[in-house]
């Protein structure tokens, strides 16, 4: 019986990389055609809608500044650190307060945050996320998680999906965050893949943003006028398609 090679075939039939993934089909590591070879989450509103609390610790400390964090404004904290959504959050009430002050605020938030997200239960992930990632391993893709979150270890363990990603990074392994490229670039290494091998996942503008400055493809995921950057956007992100991976 003639062994059939899929890749060979449509390598050598089709100047662009148009190829069907499927179960158990893994691109060849030796061609240097440009395909993807990673895929890299972020977590508060990719995997689970941890955004939402964070949105509401947020609002909750502004209300105690003595202002109303609207949404819009809040469209700002994605995907930025702690200490740099503290600073925003403080600008946008025009308050300003001592370094020791501010330490007091970010661990009230965030203990607010944990208040809400221990009583987390497995289920809350995204409807079809878990799944999108068990078939992108089924089809030879790597894939990680990069959250600017310190948080983000506790809530993967909650959600019982740590064990899905090939490798983790937060909020606790970098210096720069989101829209620096550097969680990114972290997540790529860890994988032993090149940057734009990488397709990263992102709700934030500042996390797309960081993963087109890392030299990666982004879908957005959500809102196309802020996420208009993004090579693709989907409304959720058990939205994307793997077939789409051939045309990023
Ligand atoms: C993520 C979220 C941000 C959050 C940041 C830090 O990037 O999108 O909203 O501020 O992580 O989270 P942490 O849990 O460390 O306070
Ligand atoms: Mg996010």
């Amino acid at each position: 019986m003639q062994y059939l090679n899929p890749w060979k075939r449509l390598i050598k039939s089709s100047r662009k990389p148009i190829f069907e993934f499927q179960q158990g089909c893994s691109p060849p590591a030796e061609t240097n055609l440009n395909l993807i070879r990673a895929c890299i989450f972020d977590l508060d509103g990719v995997i689970v809608d941890t955004a939402h609390y964070h949105f509401l610790a947020w609002k909750r400390l502004a209300r105690e500044l003595g202002y109303e964090l609207t949404l819009a404004d809040n469209e700002n904290l994605k995907g930025v650190s702690r200490k740099r959504s503290l600073e925003i959050v403080l600008e946008l009430g025009g308050v300003t307060a001592t370094e020791h002050e501010k330490e007091l605020m970010a661990n009230k938030k965030n203990t607010w945050f944990n208040d809400y997200v221990e009583r987390m239960m497995p289920e809350e992930i995204f409807p079809g996320v878990r799944q999108l990632i068990v078939d992108l391993k089924k089809n030879g893709i790597k894939v990680a998680l990069a959250s600017s979150s310190k948080n983000a270890r506790t809530v993967i363990q909650l959600l019982r999906i740590q064990h899905e990603f090939d490798a983790i990074v937060d909020g606790t392994m970098i210096e720069h965050s989101k829209p620096h490229p550097e969680i990114f670039l972290l997540a790529a290494k860890k994988l032993d893949v090149k940057p734009e091998e990488c397709l990263v996942f992102e709700d934030a503008e500042a996390g797309v943003a960081a993963a087109l400055a890392a030299g990666m493809k982004c879908v957005g995921v959500g809102n196309p006028q802020q996420l208009n950057k993004a090579n693709e956007i989907v409304a959720k992100t058990a939205d994307f398609k793997i077939s789409e991976l051939s045309k990023l």
